[in-house]
């Protein structure tokens, strides 16, 4: 199969590599569309994201779907032929975490693109039965591979407890802040506020449901008068952070998943007198059914995410495709064309 290969930073080459078998419990997909993710931007550019760092040659790309076309031994369902949706990580389900249900915490993780795993901008990869999802037909692949990004939305409303008529603040309207905004206006939440410095990017939010969004180059979000329920950190900016959990409400809900820095500053007296919960999120658990369902119902718009489509030996243009054109919210891999 043809594989796109991380060499060292900025350097991306296709490959022959052997098509993997699937072994016991597991499945061969053929790849038909992969999101391409600020990690595998970082990556490229850097080899290294914190302590995982590209030590040899890394596939990179997480955000996968396609077509199942073999099942290794054991596997309980009839699953080839199937259109599926990959869960890009496999715990070792035997730790204290992942007996807890925890498992996005499984300090075994193996997850796609992370070094030293391999991912999906490749022709076909293997997954464990139970993270092949199937899905239903009206899913395009492209959001068939969205599913992951959205699970990230999923997790971190979740941990917020985002409820029917919830205020929600959204900070940073990359595909992360707007996948989040969406599955918050999904959970019920009425007033949903994003911020940006991005015009390009906010536009997108409103047409995809925003109550209001704010540039905060321009006005602030103290003068916004907005104090809400929910704060869902998506610019991973240390300078939104401190200004936006000064903007939640008694007793609000601060959940950052955007990474940023190690260590910022936080507003302590105001998360004190206002016993404001404030935890991170770091990718999901148990999001897929419920992420499939809401993109299948239409609660959710992922293909309006799409901004352009790039084959296997494209994929060094499809990662630096943000840093030329403000417009880009996700460039998709099709490794099949
Ligand atoms: N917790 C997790 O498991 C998890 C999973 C995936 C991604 N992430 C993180 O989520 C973040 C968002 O991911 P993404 O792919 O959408 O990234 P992105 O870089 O495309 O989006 C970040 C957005 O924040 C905006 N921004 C910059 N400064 C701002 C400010 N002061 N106020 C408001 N917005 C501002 C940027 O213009 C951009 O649109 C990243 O930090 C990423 O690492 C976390
Ligand atoms: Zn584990």
């Amino acid at each position: 199969m043809r594989a796109a290969v991380l060499h060292g930073i900025g350097k991306i080459l296709l490959e022959e590599r052997p098509r993997p078998e699937p072994g016991p419990r597991e499945v061969l997909v053929r790849v038909a569309s992969v999101g391409t993710c600020g990690s595998d931007v970082h990556y490229y550019e850097h080899g290294r994201i914190g302590d995982f760092v590209v030590e040899s040659p890394l596939v990179l790309g997480h955000e996968a779907s396609g077509t199942v076309v073999v099942s290794g031994p054991g596997v309980g369902r009839e699953l080839v032929g199937q259109r599926v949706s990959v869960e890009p990580g496999t715990p070792d389900f035997t730790c204290r975490q992942c007996r807890a249900g925890r498992y996005n915490l499984c300090p075994r993780m193996r997850f796609f693109g992370t070094p030293p795993i391999d991912g999906a901008f490749c022709e076909y990869v293997v997954v464990r039965e139970e993270f092949a999802y199937p899905v239903p037909g009206s899913l395009s692949d492209d959001a068939a591979a969205l599913i992951e990004p959205l699970s990230v939305g999923v997790w971190a409303c979740r941990k917020a407890r985002v409820e029917p008529g919830a205020r929600v603040l959204v900070t940073g309207a990359g595909p992360v802040g707007l996948l989040c905004m969406q599955t918050a206006l999904a959970f019920g939440a009425t007033d949903v506020l994003v911020t940006d410095v991005n015009p390009v990017r906010l536009r997108v939010a409103r047409d995809l449901g925003a109550s209001e969004t704010l540039d905060v180059r321009e006005n602030p979000l103290s003068d916004a008068g907005f104090e809400p329920d929910v704060l869902l950190e998506c610019s991973g900016q240390p300078s939104a952070i401190g200004q936006a959990i000064r903007a939640v409400e008694r007793a609000g809900r601060v959940v950052l998943v955007g990474m940023g820095g190690d260590e910022i500053p936080l507003p302590l007296a105001h998360v004190q007198t206002r016993e404001l919960e404030v935890t991170g999120t770091f990718r999901y658990a148990g999001t897929w059914p419920a992420a499939i369902a809401l993109a299948a119902a239409g609660r959710v718009q992922l293909d309006a995410l799409v901004t352009g489509h790039y084959g296997l030996a494209e994929v060094e243009q499809a990662l630096t495709a943000g840093a030329r054109d403000p417009e880009l919210v996700k460039a998709v891999v099709r490794p099949q064309e």
